[in-house]
Parts: C-alpha cells; sequence; structure tokens
C-alpha cells in the first residue's frame, strides 16, 4: 500500500478528484493500492474539511510561527514524516520547499503545476499563458528538486487557450487535465509502472 501525504494552500479540488479516484476504485473491487494518510496545509483557510470528513488526519504548519523558511520547511518536514509517506504530493501548496525538505523526501516528492512545464514556471502560471498570448499551455506533474518548477517531469499534456477563456475558465479547464495526471501518476506510481528513482536519475 502506498502511503500519501497531501500538502494543499487553498480549495484542493485536485486532491479531491484524487480521494474520489481511490474510494471509487475501492468500491468497484479495483483498489488503487494507495491511500491518503495526512493531509497538511501553510495556511488554516486551506480545505482541511476534505480531510476531516474522512477522517483523515491534518496537520498546518504556518510559516508566519517560524523565524525563517529553513525552521519552517524543518517543521513542515516533521509533521510530513510522522505519517512515514511513500509519497508526499504538492497539490495546489503554494509556497517554495526549502532545500532539506526536497533532500528529506525526493524523488517521492511531486508537484503538480497548471502549465506545460518548462513554460510558465511559478505561480502565476495561469495568468502568464495568457499574459504572453500563447495559445496553448497545458498542465504537469514532476518530481520537486530545488529549483522553482525545474523538477523531472513525469507526466504532462497540452490545452489549448480559447480567445474567450478567462483565467478563471482557463484555469478550470487545465485543473480538469491535471486531476487525470494525477490520478494516472498515483496509480502508475502504486503498480509500479512509475518509477520515481529512475525518472529522476
Ligand atoms: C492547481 O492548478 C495547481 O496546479 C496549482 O494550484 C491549483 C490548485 O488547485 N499549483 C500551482 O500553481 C503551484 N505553482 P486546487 O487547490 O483546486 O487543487
Amino acid at each position: 500500500m502506498l502511503n500519501v501525504v497531501v500538502l494543499i494552500s487553498g480549495t484542493g479540488s485536485n486532491l479531491r478528484a484524487l480521494l474520489e479516484a481511490i474510494d471509487d476504485a475501492e468500491r468497484t473491487g479495483t483498489p488503487m493500492g494507495a491511500r491518503v494518510v495526512a493531509i497538511g496545509a501553510d495556511t488554516p483557510e486551506a480545505n482541511l474539511a476534505l480531510a476531516t470528513e474522512r477522517g483523515i488526519p491534518t496537520f498546518v504548519v504556518r510559516p508566519r510561527d517560524y523565524e525563517n523558511r529553513a525552521a519552517w520547511g524543518d517543521a513542515l518536514l516533521q509533521e510530513v514524516q510522522r505519517f512515514t509517506p511513500d509519497l508526499t504530493i504538492l497539490s495546489g501548496f503554494m509556497r517554495l520547499v526549502p532545500p532539506a525538505f526536497v533532500e528529506a523526501l525526493a524523488p517521492a516528492l511531486l508537484n503538480t503545476h497548471p502549465a506545460f512545464l518548462p513554460e510558465f514556471p511559478g505561480a502565476h502560471a495561469v495568468r502568464d499563458a495568457m499574459a504572453a498570448g500563447a495559445t496553448q499551455t497545458g498542465a504537469t506533474i514532476m518530481i520537486v528538486d530545488n529549483g522553482v518548477d525545474t523538477g523531472p517531469i513525469i507526466e504532462q499534456q497540452r490545452i489549448p487557450i480559447h480567445p474567450e477563456d478567462t483565467e478563471a475558465t482557463l484555469h478550470e479547464r487545465i485543473k480538469v487535465v491535471e486531476r487525470d495526471l494525477l490520478i494516472r501518476t498515483v496509480q502508475g506510481i502504486a503498480n509500479g509502472t512509475i518509477n520515481l528513482k529512475e525518472i529522476a536519475a
């Protein structure tokens, strides 16, 4: 069984899709071989109800409670490691994690990103793609390294940008694809068809 810890900052809709896919697979007698053992956040505003309604443990580690980013990262890592995860996913976690955090968990540390990396890295990928006048963008699942969205890519897909798109409509269409990619990635890691060490090598 692949034990997964997921970190979020906001609505957690991609996480919800993953939780539902795990539940559906269980119900239909084809278990995914993965379970979410804890959900963490960097802010109490994050949608942790997703976890509590399912009886999944939660934790919040706020940067402002720590002297610096490294100390915050150490505290976050300690919380994550309490659950001895096989995989940790940053799913709409809107903060850069410090190097010690990456070193402790990578390559089993994934991030989902709403663009076709290496295009449009960073916190405003959807807005940046539109501002650049791009006609297509995408969604990417990758292994986290110490750069900003520079890690090895596991899955990605192109998504067209329509002339009538707003940032919100485009982001919503991207998330539909991201959810599929995320579920497929967790499935692949659980059943051994995706080997993170090989991808990271
Ligand atoms: C997702 O599109 C994710 O890729 C993005 O935040 C959204 C979270 O949505 N993450 C980043 O932009 C990280 N740089 P959700 O909270 O509804 O799942």
